[in-house]
């Protein structure tokens, strides 16, 4: 069985799909997880419902964060910015590995479950699990008053709105919000400065209006996805902060255009998948102006020199790809939010262009209540 939005119920705002609408809303949905949620005083966040006092965030010695699907790869960003934000070594696996490998369960680990619907088996069965072996989990969930979010200690919601649209978008991009709300109160409650916490939240704060600018570039993406929309299979790479994105942006691609896709972490390709590089597979390369670009550059020559194509997400053109998306630059831990969103916008006009049935795609359900 499967949970189903009762679609008819939500206004489709002049939009001819939900995930269009959805990838519209963003700029809202992130100023909503925000509202009411940044401490100036302390430059810190307060997070009501995280049920974790000071002393108890001070114990904690690892992080591991649970989910499937795309709320797996906003748990991937997660980690990251918990191990960059707040020096806590932090990972996330997918909610069923997890569950059925008789996983270790330690007491200095605070474990999350992230999920959209709050609803996902898999997800719920992770918690429950973590339960009776006496863990602390903590929710990121969109869907208030849900399974996982009645079933967690505390939490934080994404505050994303109804998503209909099978493929996440809004919610993907709420939820790292969350996560980067989450790392900034963590760090401030550990060894982050007030200038570094002040910094992260001028740029959380410069993020609705940079999500407004990636959007008005809508109509340039749109004629890039033409321009791939027939390739063979498509090449998502990144590395460490633009991985996660490559994953989600690959994980989004096939989904909604059936267009298959693979995401590897961008020195991965030498170790197999360049073999499969020819002007038919060209690759999305996730590179943003990190300490990683000139390793990044050097893949994208690679690349070329078999003949491959290369549209970059990048903040500044890049002279080795045939195109680039210029996103605008945040602080370099949130800048992975932002380069998703073109590649939201690509995937969309991609199953477009081929016709696809964009809000329910074949095979797939919004949440998966059943093993
Ligand atoms: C389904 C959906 C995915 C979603 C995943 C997890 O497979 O098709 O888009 O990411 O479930 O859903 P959740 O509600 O737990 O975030």
């Amino acid at each position: 069985t499967t949970v189903e939005w009762e679609a008819e119920s939500y206004d489709m705002g002049g939009h001819d799909t939900y995930m269009h609408k959805e990838i519209h809303e963003q700029v809202d949905a992130v100023d909503r997880v925000l509202r009411g949620r940044i401490d100036d005083r302390f430059s810190t966040v307060r997070l009501g419902g995280l049920n974790l006092d000071a002393r108890e965030a001070r114990g904690v010695r690892r992080v591991k964060i649970l989910g499937c699907g795309s709320a797996y790869h906003t748990g991937l960003i997660g980690a990251q910015l918990i191990e960059e934000l707040a020096r806590i070594p932090a990972d996330a696996e997918p909610a069923s590995e997890f569950r059925y490998r008789n996983p270790v369960v330690d007491p200095e680990t605070l474990y999350i479950a992230v999920s959209q619907s709050g609803e996902t088996y898999d997800t719920l069965a992770a918690v429950q699990e973590l339960k009776r072996k006496g863990a602390r989990v903590l929710g990121v969930v969109n869907v208030v008053g849900s399974a996982i979010a009645r079933e967690t200690d505390g939490g934080v919601y994404v505050h994303a709105g109804p998503e209909v649209c099978v493929v996440s978008t809004k919610c993907f991009t709420n939820t790292a919000v969350a996560f980067a709300l989450l790392a900034l109160h963590l760090g401030r409650i550990r060894d982050l400065s007030v200038a570094d916490g002040k910094r992260i939240i001028a740029g959380l704060r410069k993020l609705p209006e940079q999500i407004a600018e990636v959007l008005r570039g809508e109509e340039e993406i749109k004629k890039l996805a033409a321009e791939y929309a027939n390739a063979k299979s498509m090449m998502f790479v990144g590395r460490v902060r633009g991985y996660p994105v490559a994953r989600e942006a690959s994980l989004k691609l096939k989904e909604v255009s059936y267009v298959h896709a693979e995401a590897y972490p961008a020195s991965e390709l030498k170790h197999g998948p360049l073999a499969l590089i020819e002007p038919e597979v060209p690759t999305v390369a996730v590179l943003p102006d990190d300490d990683l670009l000139e390793k990044n550059r050097a893949t994208l020559e690679e690349i070329k020199a078999r003949s491959g194509r290369i549209l970059a997400v990048a903040h500044r053109e890049q002279e080795k790809a045939d195109h680039t998306i210029v996103v605008p630059r945040n602080e370099v831990e949130l800048d992975p939010i932002l380069m998703g969103i073109p590649l939201q916008l690509l995937a969309y006009h991609t199953a477009l262009a081929l016709g696809r049935d964009i809000d329910k795609p074949r095979n797939l359900a919004k949440s998966v209540t059943v093993e």
